[in-house]
């Protein structure tokens, strides 16, 4: 079903290709768990264009690709003729010729788009301003480790700031069925566009898709919590102003209060403690946290293998 697709956003899935990822990427745990080998991409290729940072993204993909018994260029922008103003439209064209795949992690979503479209090969989005399709699928499988397979109706609280993360929470929980609410300051909404499809989107498996500005609203009865960096890349001449901003939206003891009992606590991570974030509620979340950084691994491997197999 997902072969030679791209995957730039989960919109793009229908449910049930949502639902083969984590199946695939729970599976392909198991195997490595057990040392079971599973080499599916056997002599391919991945090119990772990094016009970011990135600590667990370039890690996990590339040691995805050796366990699927292919290989990872790791292609920086300060190397690549990219970074000196070759056109994307033909780096696609050339990276197509030598490649299996292509995984971007870039600044404008239109960047990562404009390589799909002269690529003919899969492209990954590994995190656009505007979308992180590969982290909150990783999400739902820790979910679903946590909390049990079926996703339906539990319900996720963001709260921070409505960035690159709540846009592709708010299509992953969409798909998957969840009722979620994220609470940002008015000023921070997630994308109006994006909101608007994942609304969309949520009728058709009944789930829910609500926007607040009070944390304790949000978080009233969730049973999964989420917060993110109050300073996405590429904002940090704001983090200042931000930290101001964002002191309501912290994530500690006193807001999780609010929670279910069993709620858990979720970061993609970097986080930053003092922050969105408190040391207390992180570490004691830690054992979650850290399987969510896992679990890109998995997660990936099976978006690799589905779509370049
Ligand atoms: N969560 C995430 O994407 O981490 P990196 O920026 O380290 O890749
Ligand atoms: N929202 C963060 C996510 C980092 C993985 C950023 O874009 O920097």
């Amino acid at each position: 079903m997902l072969k030679g697709k791209d995957l730039l956003s989960i919109h793009e899935l229908s449910a049930d290709e949502v639902q083969e990822i984590l199946a695939l990427a729970a599976e392909l745990k198991a195997k490595q768990k057990a040392g079971i080998e599973h080499h599916l991409l056997k002599g391919k290729t991945l090119g990772m264009i990094f016009e970011k940072s990135s600590t667990r993204t370039r890690v996990s993909f590339e040691t995805g690709m050796y366990q699927l018994g292919g290989q990872a260029l790791f292609l920086s922008n300060r190397d690549l003729q990219l970074g000196r103003g070759e056109p994307i439209k033909d780096t696609a064209r050339v990276l197509s010729r030598y490649l299996d795949g292509i995984m971007i992690r870039t600044y404008g979503h239109d960047r990562a788009e404009e390589l799909a479209r002269y690529a003919d090969i899969p492209v990954i989005n590994a995190l656009t301003d505007l979308l992180h399709p590969c982290q909150v699928l990783t999400d739902l499988l820790t979910i679903r480790e946590h909390k049990g397979k079926n996703l339906q109706g539990l319900k996720m609280a963001y709260v921070g700031d409505g960035n690159n993360m709540t846009n592709s929470f708010m299509y992953g929980c969409a798909k998957a069925g969840m009722e979620f609410v994220a609470a940002t300051p008015e000023g921070y909404r997630p994308d109006a566009e994006v909101t608007r499809q994942a609304q969309e989107d949520a009728r058709a498996t009944g789930a829910s898709i609500t926007l607040v500005t009070d944390p304790l609203e949000a978080v009233k009865g969730a049973d999964i919590v989420v917060t993110d960096t109050w300073a996405s890349m590429g904002q940090e001449a704001e983090h200042e102003e931000r930290k101001r901003i964002f002191a309501p939206y912290q994530v500690n003891d006193k807001l999780l209060a609010h929670a279910d009992k069993r709620a858990i606590v979720m970061h993609c991570l970097p986080a930053y403690r003092g922050e969105e974030i408190t040391e207390e509620v992180f570490e004691r979340f830690a054992p979650v946290i850290f399987d969510e950084a896992e679990n890109r691994l998995h997660t990936q491997k099976a978006i690799m293998a589905l779509l370049m197999g």
